[in-house]
Order: structure tokens, then C-alpha cells, then sequence
């Protein structure tokens, strides 16, 4: 249902470039080839009533209710499947029309239950605004016979409730099911009278293959399928468009409102990322915005063993300047620094960034994008000049072969995840490069080409190999590489990948992967009208992150495939906020735009719009900081938005640096285990308490949009620039968009941005500038944005993370889609009824070699630290490796994850650490100090708001 969602044209638009001209109750009306008589009429502004079709689906034709007369034709077609042709004349008002539909809502409402009243629904509800369209007066038919109306609810999805009393099966949730997302979840059972909606095969929607994206419900026309939280508070008054704070997608939806009350998050139809579609997290997880454990009172105390106490914003402000200040005076101007987060907005990204370099006076800055995409960013700069994904996701739609390395799109980016379904459905083909059957390579009538099965931590010998393939079998494209390439290293690389030592055969041994998988996947590619690769945190996330990022963009310059529609290399960041983060100059090396601190230019730019001298020497990356704070020579942290003890890797290692410092500030929502190591909460504010933006994974700049207060009375960009004017360093903006001009006056790729133009446009994909002032969906179409793209040598080298027979198992790690990375938002609300622990998934064999069964407890151990798990037995993973997610704190995964490292940006290993698995009977050692710290802290906080309350 979308009333407040804009109009809706009944079928989808038409792609074709051929128009026809055909009257519509005698008005001439122009539509492009393939457009439905229904939408040509809408478009033209005459609304025909109907029920089975929507917008956003094929059309099915099975209600009857949107017939018309055509002159010439017999009998009355329905205008959703009739495609509009030249010279037709269509008539959609007849009194012999009236009385079809009259008859068709007749039926229906005789097998409805007539509880408009007190219906979740009312003033919602198409069936409801229907009968009233065609004037129905009476139902003639009555209500004592066989009727549906008292079947009942399934309430079992934590979100929708589904109430098949009131369904009138006209299967527009079983194609949102199948077209929009692509799970098939969804059937109609039984026939003729018996016909009903069914999730799987009879199942309750919990115990289904549904996914809680919600897609069904939005496409219910009918109260059937109705949100909880509507069922609970009424409809909406009013609906404000932002953006998800959730995953890289950025997906647009409509925050439904009553007063500054969240009733639903609806998908927004004009969103350029999601075009109405979302996953559950967006959907549905936004109760973490006003969950109970919300901090909202600024706390301080002298030792972390202290009690809290709450203190007013401005001694809490004052106290953190006067400590910052005492420390630099004691250790020096760099024993201070600061951590952003990729949850946090654009605007409050630069402003900590500025902050740090103006007001702190170094460049001690860093962001969680150091833990992720980092060597995306140096990868992509070396080879090709622009450290961004290349396309725009609709560019999915024109690709014929598609890789996913390194990345499951199905549980980290959902919604582009049925997009590329929908793509591969209509035939595109696919190679997974993943040491996991995720479920990109096989679901329903989805099934990967080629799946290359590999080691972790292969994947340069990988990569080399494809190229090994395109290279010695003349599959390059060489006329691409002449014209757009620099060819000094071109002949270095394609002399390097053709050695014997590359070849698929050689580098079998090392990936696990047969030669021939190889071979046939460098193939298919190489051979493909449009290769397009996506890839994410399983590529990145390696001692050789950034070597496959080059040995990526190598293959697929060699093979011609970027600087179009369809093709390209896209990472897919992690957090809604990832590629913002990184524009905004969070890195220490970086100022805005990627600059280099040490590029006098740009630094007297700054220096002149900021009125401070700034450093020209880089400053120190996270994993320095902590080394830094171990020496004794880094005392204190701004830390915003980020749980660096539950996200960064070796956990006791991060633990020990935390406990050295005298002065931790955490500005967060929760108390979150960074936070429990801090000796000043800051209280931050949601996505919905603040206005702002974020770019997502294909560079597109949406606008984040206030929608209630801000709970501790701050927006966190208003923090930030607090706690600058409390260290003597004046910011004095007054909204967020002055923010934004002051970054788009400074950075050229971002020009042309203002939230006035975000406003006309929606969402803007940089660079926006005078070269492009409505933005730049496709990079590098004429030429590389470093002009010719470069080749880099892409040695396989192991890692130093080895197996032995002590650690005879490799650990990876990765997400789940109903959990959002370290778990503080989503742990938070329903979702966790979806997956409410993290669980190690073993192979049948390797589990079976230690007696270990479905469900056991065991304990991992690494080189760094140990923890206890239960496990799911599963051939999803390859004999030898075991995987985990890293979403509950007191499941410490990084407690196993060591401090090895990307050898360019230091981007943390995550994604091998050799462990070995033992059955167990209790919790690891320090689970147990966990649970006794954690104890701690709850206690100490209780007093604080005991004291304050009292
Ligand atoms: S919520 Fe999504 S996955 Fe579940 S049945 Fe509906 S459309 Fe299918
Ligand atoms: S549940 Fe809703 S969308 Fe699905 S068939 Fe019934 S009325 Fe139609
Ligand atoms: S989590 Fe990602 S895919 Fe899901 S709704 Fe949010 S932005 Fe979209
Ligand atoms: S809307 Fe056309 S048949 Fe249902």
C-alpha cells in the first residue's frame, strides 16, 4: 500500500525508445512501445481501478477489475496486460464497464470481512478505495456461504502479521516474492475457492525461506499483510525521505510518521539505489533509535574502575577539552588523536576530521574504513586513479558475465543482491570466487557458472591465474589497452602473469581451485560483451588486500571492461557510509578528496579556509595509535561512532592500548564495549535525529533527514563542534548544509554538491562539478581518471598466518543479513529472532575428526587468544576452514583474529587466522573476564543513574 509513496502507474515503465500514439477516452496519448493501456492511461492522467497490478511487478491480469473497451476489439480486455499500440482507441468509462467492476468488487466483498472500522488499514486499503471507485452500494450475495472468514492470523514474523480472512489472492505479495526479491518464498496453494497465499510448503512466514524484506507487504493491497508497528500505532500523517544508516546500498525510504513517531519505513520508489525495494534491516530494524538502553546524559569519571557520573553537556565538554589539553601539554602535541565511524554522516565525518587536524593540531586521524576498504582506496588509486566503485548498481542490468569475489551481496547488500538476481534470471551469467557455497551460488533459479572454491587467502594466486588464462589465450583486448593504458607496465604485467608459474595448473595446488575452474572462469569473463566484478571485505581483508584490489582492476582493463554500462569494478562497502567516510579526509595521510597532507597546495587551501597551520606529516593510522598508546607516547582518543574493542582485531591487544590511555571519549548511542574503557560518554543521535548525508557504494550522495529530536538534545554534529569551541578551536555552523558547502568549496569532485541540489535531484553521484554538474553514474568513460591505467605486478606471496599442526584450521569471518556488524543496533531489536548468537560453522568432516556434533560448544583457539562457540555442522564450508560472524560481543571473534595485516594500508587479516577447534564444556577465560568487566561496568553505570535519578 503507498499512499504516501506517489503515484502508483499499475504496471512498470516501458525501457523501449519507440513511441506510440493511442486516445484514451478521446485524448491522444504518447508512451513508449511496451507501455501498458493501464499505465498510458494513468500517465495521461485517467485512473483505471484495479487491483492485481502494481507498479513495481510484471502484470498478471487475474482481478478483472481494470477492464476497458477498445474500439475494434471484442469484449473487454484488461487494460494491465493490453500493451498500448498506434491508433487505439480506448474507452474506460461505459456504463457496461461499471457494472463488470461493480460485479468483480461484489465477489470480493462478499468474502471479506466488513471491519473497515477497526481495520489496520482504513484509509489505506486499495480494496477499501476500490469499492468505493466503482460505486459498490450492495453485495448481493450475502455472507452465509462458504467464506474465508475465519481463517487465521500467522503472527510468527516478528514485523507483519499475515491475516488471510482478509486476502483476496490476487498474488501480487507471491511476485514481489520472486520478481522484487527474488527469494520465492511465497505460493499460492490449493485451487478455485481453496486458493491461498502460502509461505514454503504450509509454513507459518518464520519457518519459511522468507527473508523479512517486506516486499510483500508493501505490495498487499489489502490489510493481509500489515506491519506490526501499524497494526499498533494507526496509520501515518505525514512521511519525511532519508536515507538507511544500515549497509553500502543506501537504499532511500520514506519515513512514515505521527508526529515524531516512526509508524514504518517504506522502500522509496524513487530511490536511485533501491527503487523501492529494502531488506529487513532498513525495513524493519529501526527500534534501536528509542531502545531503553539509549545514553542520553553526558557522563565523565577520572578511572575507568570509577562509577559514571552524569554531568551536563557543558562540564562534560569541558572536561574532555581540559584533559586533551593537559595530556598534549604532558606528552606533546601527537599523543592525542581520533577515530570516526562510517554510521556517522558525511558532515560529521569532516567536521571530527577537521577538528583533529585544526584543533588538535596533528594528523592523528583514522576511520573503521582502515579495518575494511582501505586497500579498495589504494588499490583502485594506483591503477586507475579513483579510489570509488565504477558504476552506478542499475549497471548490473546490462552485464552479461558477472564475478562476485570475496563478497556475498545476499546477506551484506540485499536489496543490490536482487537486483543482480533479477539480472541473472533474465541470463547474465555468474562466477562466485568465494572458499564458501554462499548463497549467490546457488538459490532458487540462481546458480553460479563457476564457483571457484578457494583457500582463504589465495586470492592473488587466484587473480594471476584468470590472467594467466586471458593473457596466453589472445583474449586480451588489445586495442582497449592501446588506446587507454600505459603500456611500459602493461608489457611488465603480461609478461609477469604468462610465466608458468601463474598458470591455473601451477596455482592449483596453492588455491584448492582445479585448473580447468580457472580456466573456464578467465573465459567466460574475457569473453563477455560486458564483464562487470564486484567484490568486498573477502578481498580487502588480507595480508595482500590491496594486491588483489590491482590484480582486479588488471583484469579488467585487460579485458575492456571499464568505462561503460554493465562492466566496471565495484567494491561493495560495508556501512552505509564507508565511501563517504574515506571522501571526507578521515585517513591520516588525506585531507578531503584524497589529497595528500604533505601537497602544499591543497594544504594551504585548508589552511587558509580553516585559519590553522596544518601538519604536512600523515598522521598515525588506528593500529598505530594502539602501538603508540602501548609505548606510552598516545594517551588519549575522540572516538565517534565506532566500537574499535568489538570490531577491530585482536581484542586483548586493542584492550591493553584502551587501558594505557588517560583519556578515552566515546560518542556513541550505547554504552558499547568501547565505551565501558572510556572516561567521557558523549551521547550520539541516530539516523533519525539528525540531518546530513551519505554516499553509498556507488558513490551516490543521499540526504539523511531529521525526523524526531534529538533524544540527548545534540545532534553529533553539534557535539563535535562543542567539543571544538571547548578546545579554544571556533566552528560555528548553524545546519548541516553549510557543512556540506564547505567541503563541496573545497574538494573539486564535490563542487557542485549543495543540499538545495540534493533536494532537486534526490541523490547525486560524484564527482559533481562544473564537468558534470548532475553528477557521473559511470567512471572513467573516456579515460582513466589517472589517464592511462596502469598495470600492477600482482605477486603471490603467502601469508604469515600459516596452518600448523598446533593450528590446523583457517578462520574466516563475514556477516549475516538480519545482523548489522558488531550487532549494537540490530542486537536491539527483533531481528535477533532471526539469529540470536554466532555460531561456528564446521565441515562434516573436519567436525567428525574432533567428535564433535551439531550444537556442541567448542573452543577456537589462535596464536592470539581463545573462545567458545557452538557450531553448525555444514559442507557450506570447505574441509579445513571454519567461519564465523562477529555480531554478539561476548562471542569474541577478534579475540582470535590477529594483528597481521594489509602490507600497503594495514587493513587487519580478518579473513584468515589458523586456529584449531576442540569440544568444550565451558566458556573460554576470557568470556569469563568479559562477563565480569561487562558486570562491572553495567554496575558503575547503574550508580550514575542511580545518583542522578535519586
Ligand atoms: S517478506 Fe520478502 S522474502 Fe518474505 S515472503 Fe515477503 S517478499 Fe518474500
Ligand atoms: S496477501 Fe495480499 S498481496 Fe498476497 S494475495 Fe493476498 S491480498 Fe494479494
Ligand atoms: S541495510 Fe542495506 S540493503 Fe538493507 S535497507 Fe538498508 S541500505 Fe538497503
Ligand atoms: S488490475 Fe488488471 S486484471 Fe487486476
Amino acid at each position: 500500500m503507498n499512499q504516501l509513496n506517489g503515484i502508483d502507474f499499475g504496471t512498470p515503465k516501458s525501457e523501449s525508445t519507440e513511441l506510440v500514439t493511442l486516445e484514451i477516452d478521446g485524448v491522444n496519448v504518447t508512451v513508449p512501445k511496451g507501455t501498458s493501456v493501464m499505465r498510458a492511461s494513468v500517465e495521461s492522467g485517467t485512473n483505471i481501478p484495479k487491483l492485481c497490478a502494481t507498479d513495481s511487478l510484471e502484470s498478471f491480469g487475474s482481478c478483472r477489475l481494470c477492464v476497458v473497451e477498445i474500439e475494434g476489439r471484442r469484449g473487454y480486455p484488461a487494460s494491465c496486460t493490453t500493451p498500448a499500440e498506434n491508433g487505439m482507441k480506448v474507452k474506460t468509462q461505459s456504463p457496461k464497464l461499471a457494472a463488470l467492476r461493480k460485479g468483480v468488487m461484489e465477489l470480493y466483498i462478499s468474502d471479506h470481512p466488513l471491519d473497515c472500522l477497526t481495520c489496520p488499514t482504513n484509509g489505506n486499503c486499495e480494496l477499501q478505495d476500490m469499492a468505493g471507485v466503482v460505486g459498490l452500494r450492495e453485495v448481493r450475495y450475502g455472507y452465509e456461504g462458504k467464506n474465508h472468514l475465519d481463517l487465521k492470523k500467522d503472527e510468527s514474523n516478528p514485523y507483519f502479521t499475515y491475516d488471510a480472512s482478509k486476502c483476496i489472492v490476487c498474488n501480487r505479495c507471491v511476485r514481489a516474492c520472486e520478481e522484487t526479491q527474488g527469494t520465492f518464498a511465497l505460493t499460492i496453494s490449493g485451487r478455485g475457492f481453496d486458493s491461498r497465499v502460502s509461505p514454503g510448503q504450509n509454513e507459518s512466514f518464520m519457518e519459511s525461506e522468507c527473508v523479512s524484506c517486506g516486499s510483500c507487504v508493501q505490495a498487499c493491497p489489502t490489510a493481509t499483510l500489515t506491519e506490526k508497528s501499524v497494526i499498533a500505532l494507526g496509520q501515518a500523517e505525514h512521511s519525511v525521505t532519508t536515507t538507511c544508516a544500515y549497509c553500502g546500498v543506501g537504499c532511500s525510504f520514506n519515513a512514515e510518521m505521527k508526529g515524531s513517531e516512526v509508524v514504518r519505513m517504506v522502500p522509496n520508489k524513487n530511490g536511485g539505489a533501491n527503487h523501492g525495494h529494502s531488506c529487513v534491516k532498513g525495513r524493519f530494524a529501526w527500534g534501536y533509535a528509542t531502545h531503553k538502553d539509549r545514553m542520553n546524559k553526558p557522563m565523565i569519571r577520572s578511572k575507568i574502575t570509577d562509577p559514571w557520573k552524569e554531568v551536563s553537556w557543558e562540564e562534560a565538554l569541558s572536561y574532555a577539552a581540559s584533559e586533551f589539553r593537559r595530556i598534549q601539554g604532558a606528552f606533546g602535541k601527537d599523543s592525542i588523536g581520533g577515530i570516526t565511524s562510517s554510521r556517522c554522516t558525511n558532515e560529521e565525518v569532516y567536521l571530527v576530521q577537521k577538528l583533529i587536524r585544526a584543533a588538535f593540531g596533528n594528523n592523528n586521524t583514522d576511520t573503521c574504513a582502515r579495518v575494511c576498504h582501505s586497500p579498495t582506496g589504494y588499490g583502485l588509486k594506483q591503477t586507475i586513479g579513483e579510489s570509488a566503485g565504477t558504476q552506478t548498481f542499475d549497471s548490473v542490468m546490462k552485464s552479461d558475465v558477472i564475478i562476485v569475489m570475496g563478497a556475498n551481496p545476499a546477506t551484506g547488500h540485499p536489496v543490490f543482491a536482487s537486483q543482480m538476481k533479477r539480472r541473472l534470471r533474465q541470463g547474465a551469467k555468474l562466477i562466485v570466487i568465494d572458499p564458501r557455497t554462499t548463497e549467490m551460488v546457488k538459490s532458487p533459479h540462481i546458480k553460479a557458472e563457476y564457483h571457484l572454491k578457494l583457500k582463504p587467502g589465495t586470492n592473488v594466486a587466484v587473480v594471476s591465474a584468470l590472467a594467466h588464462v586471458i593473457v596466453t589465450e589472445g583474449l586480451l583486448k588489445e586495442e582497449y589497452i592501446a588506446e587507454r593504458c600505459d603500456l611500459k607496465s602493461y608489457k611488465e604485467w603480461k609478461e609477469f602473469v604468462s610465466r608458468e608459474e601463474n598458470s591455473p595448473e601451477a596455482m592449483s595446488e596453492i588455491t584448492g581451485v582445479p585448473a580447468e575452474t580457472m580456466r573456464g572462469a578467465a573465459r567466460l569473463y574475457a569473453k563477455a560483451n560486458n564483464g562487470a566484478i564486484y567484490y568486498g571485505l573477502g578481498v580487502t581483508e588480507h595480508a595482500q588486500g590491496s594486491t588483489t584490489v590491482m590484480g582486479i582492476a588488471n583484469l579488467a582493463m585487460a579485458t575492456g571492461n571499464v568505462g561503460r554500462e554493465g562492466v566496471g569494478i565495484n567494491p561493495l562497502r560495508g556501512q552505509n557510509n564507508v565511501q563517504g567516510s574515506c571522501d571526507m579526509g578521515s585517513f591520516p595521510h588525506e585531507l578531503p578528496g584524497y589529497r595528500h597532507v604533505s601537497d602544499t597546495t591543497t594544504r594551504t587551501l585548508f589552511e587558509d579556509a580553516w585559519g590553522v597551520k596544518l601538519d604536512p606529516e600523515p598522521g598515525l593510522r588506528i593500529p598505530n595509535m594502539f602501538e603508540a598508546a602501548l609505548d606510552g607516547t598516545f594517551k588519549g582518543l575522540y572516538c565517534v561512532g565506532e566500537d574499535i574493542i568489538q570490531s577491530d582485531p585482536n581484542t586483548q591487544h586493542v584492550v591493553s592500548a584502551l587501558e594505557s590511555m588517560e583519556c578515552v571519549v566515546v560518542q556513541d548511542l550505547f554504552l558499547n564495549e568501547t565505551a565501558k574503557y572510556a572516561h567521557v560518554f558523549l551521547p550520539g543521535s541516530s539516523f533519525l535525529e539528525k540531518d546530513g548525508t551519505f554516499t553509498n557504494a556507488e558513490r551516490r550522495i543521499s540526504r539523511v533527514r531529521k525526523v524526531m529530536p534529538a533524544q540527548a538534545g545534540k545532534s553529533d554534529w553539534e557535539t563535535t563542534q562543542a567539543l571544538s569551541n571547548a578546545l579554544g578551536y571556533p566552528m560555528n555552523y548553524s545546519h548541516p548544509s553549510e557543512i556540506m558547502d564547505e567541503i563541496a568549496a573545497l574538494t573539486p569532485t564535490f563542487h557542485g554538491v549543495s543540499y538545495a541540489k540534493l533536494d532537486e535531484l534526490e541523490s547525486i553521484q560524484w564527482p559533481c562539478n562544473e564537468h558534470a554538474p548532475e553528477g557521473t553514474p559511470t567512471m572513467h568513460i573516456d579515460e582513466f581518471v589517472r589517464g592511462k591505467g596502469k598495470f600492477i605486478i600482482t605477486k603471490y606471496i603467502a601469508t604469515d598466518e600459516k596452518v600448523t599442526r598446533k593450528f590446523p584450521l583457517i578462520l574466516t569471518t563475514g556477516r549475516i543479513l538480519s545482523q548489522y556488524n558488531v550487532g549494537a543496533q540490530t542486537r536491539r531489536t527483533e531481528n535477533n529472532k532471526f539469529y540470536s548468537e554466532d555460531r561456528l560453522e564446521i565441515h562434516p568432516h573436519d567436525a567428525d575428526e574432533r567428535n564433535i556434533k551439531q550444537d556442541d560448544w567448542v573452543g577456537i583457539e589462535s596464536r592470539s587468544g581463545q573462545t567458545v562457540l557452538r557450531t553448525t555442522i555444514t559442507e557450506n564450508v570447505q574441509p579445513g576452514v571454519v567461519y564465523t560472524t562477529f555480531h554478539f560481543p561476548e562471542s569474541g571473534a577478534n579475540v582470535i583474529t590477529t594483528d597481521n595485516s594489509d602490507w600497503a594500508t594495514n587493513c587487519p587479516e580478518y579473513k584468515v587466522t589458523a586456529v584449531q577447534v576442540m569440544p568444550v564444556t565451558q566458556p573460554s577465560e576470557w568470556q569469563k573476564e568479559f562477563k565480569q568487566f561487562d558486570d562491572l561496568q553495567q554496575e558503575l553505570l547503574h550508580a550514575a543513574q542511580t545518583v542522578s535519578h535519586s
